[in-house]
């Protein structure tokens, strides 16, 4: 059943270009990016979905900024809403017509890790380390979903099934966030430590820091702080009942200060990763800022949910150092006021049936607070661009025509 499929792969710094793949089969093939120990790997287990709905992600830009050792014409895309249209002859309960959010974590089911729900952390996806992504630079090497017909494996296991169709094409600009940014940020806010009443900081106003401030508002918490140097993504902030502070205009601590009376939050977040930027008018780069704000205006006892991104290699690293990944922390900030971390890839598992439940009876508008817009498959270089330039706008990808608005 060969259809074409078009999908959008890395080229080189800044440039993404979408072009013609083979369409999915239930065997994992050599290409960009596939690790030789998955080439020929069986996946009677899969399914094939046609895209309904694909996001573009911080996590792709740090690959298209060259940031990552990415290769040229790896395909792109983790946040996979999609129609089953064929499935394996293992996948047992996902049937052909069924609409799925797919978590972007590939996880078997079958692991240590698996079946303690760490499910971004596999041990048999990926052989060259525990957590696998769609579309990923050292993810083991699985096509991503940016195209119009994408591979699952462990269909049974990692599709999350809509309840009703047509409901979820009414609502899918928000249900398309539960394939990632939703769930990684509600376990930015959880393993933050956020509850009634708490007060947060959430470094970072791009989609992720959005939804890491939407869950923390949905847990219940008292003041929700969102630090960025990015008017447009600040405001965006703010239109959903946060307080902001502008980085450009000092750290958070003064920020902090000034809302609440003490430079003090119960519950920190990080939602920038190792591209973050100092503070002040038109400060660099500098990569440990974030978790030293974090440790520093976090009170003692409380925690610091780590979303952002930290790699082990960087060719574009500020210092000898940056480039391996290692950064100048001030631990002992954080030792002395028993604080405690938790980083890594979200277990969207965990979270994406109840964040969907919250979607469907309207206890939640995600795809508002990060502001959803819809763009053709095709027009996704332009999506690319804008995004990279901060616009404050999350771009879902529309390559199939199913997203009507
Ligand atoms: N852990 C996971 O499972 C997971 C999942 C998705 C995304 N991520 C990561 O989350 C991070 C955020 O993703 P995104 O899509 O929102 O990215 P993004 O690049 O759109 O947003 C990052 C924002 O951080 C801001 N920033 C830079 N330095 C800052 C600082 N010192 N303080 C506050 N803000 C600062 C930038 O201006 C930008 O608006 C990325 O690192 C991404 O890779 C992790
Ligand atoms: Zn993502
Ligand atoms: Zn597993």
């Amino acid at each position: 059943m060969a259809s074409e499929n078009r999908a959008v792969a890395y080229k080189e710094p800044g440039k993404v270009e979408v072009i013609d793949i083979d369409y999915p089969t239930f065997e994992l093939k050599d290409g960009p990016g596939v690790n030789p120990a998955n080439v020929g790997r069986k996946v009677p287990h899969g399914v094939i979905v046609k895209t309904v709905a694909t996001n573009i992600c911080g996590s792709d830009q740090h690959m298209v900024r060259g940031r990552t050792t990415a290769p040229p014409n790896l395909v792109l895309g983790h946040e996979i809403t999609g129609e089953v249209v064929e499935t394996g002859p293992d996948a047992e309960f996902i049937k052909v017509g069924d609409l799925v959010s797919v978590p972007f974590n590939i996880a078997c089911g079958r692991c240590k890790n698996c079946k303690e729900r760490k499910t971004g952390i596999c041990l048999n996806v990926n052989p060259d380390r525990p957590g696998s992504a769609y579309g990923y630079v050292d993810m083991g090497g699985w096509v991503g979903g940016q195209a119009n017909y994408v591979l699952v494996p462990y269909a049974d296991f990692n599709c999350l099934k809509f309840p009703d169709k047509d409901q979820a094409l009414e609502k899918i600009m928000d249900l398309t966030m539960l394939s990632d940014i939703f769930p990684t940020g509600f376990h930015g806010a959880v393993t933050a430590g956020v509850g009634v009443g708490s007060t947060v900081y959430v470094a970072g106003a791009g989609p992720v820091g959005l939804a890491a401030a939407t869950s923390a508002l949905l847990l219940g918490a008292a003041v929700v702080i969102v630090g960025d140097m990015n008017e447009d993504r600040l405001k965006q902030a703010a239109s959903f009942g946060c307080e902001t502070a502008d980085l450009t205009k000092g750290g958070p601590a003064e920020h902090i200060e000034q809302i609440l009376g003490e430079p003090l939050v119960d519950c920190g977040i990080d939602a920038v990763g190792f591209e973050a930027k100092g503070h002040g008018a038109g400060a660099k780069e500098a990569p440990a800022t974030v978790l030293n704000d974090l440790m520093d205006i976090t009170a003692a006892g409380g925690a610091l949910g780590i979303p952002g991104l930290y790699v082990t290699g960087d060719p574009g690293g500020i210092d000898e150092n940056a480039k391996k990944g290692s950064l100048s922390l001030s631990l002992g900030t954080g030792w002395a006021k028993s604080l405690s971390f938790t980083t890594g890839q979200c277990p969207v598992m965990k979270y994406n049936r109840g964040l969907m439940m919250a979607i469907l009876h309207d206890r939640v508008s995600i795809g508002k607070n990060v502001n959803a817009k819809a763009i053709g498959l095709e027009d996704a270089p332009q999506g690319y661009e804008e995004f990279d330039k901060g616009a404050a706008t999350k771009y879902v990808l529309n390559p199939n025509g199913y997203i009507k608005n």
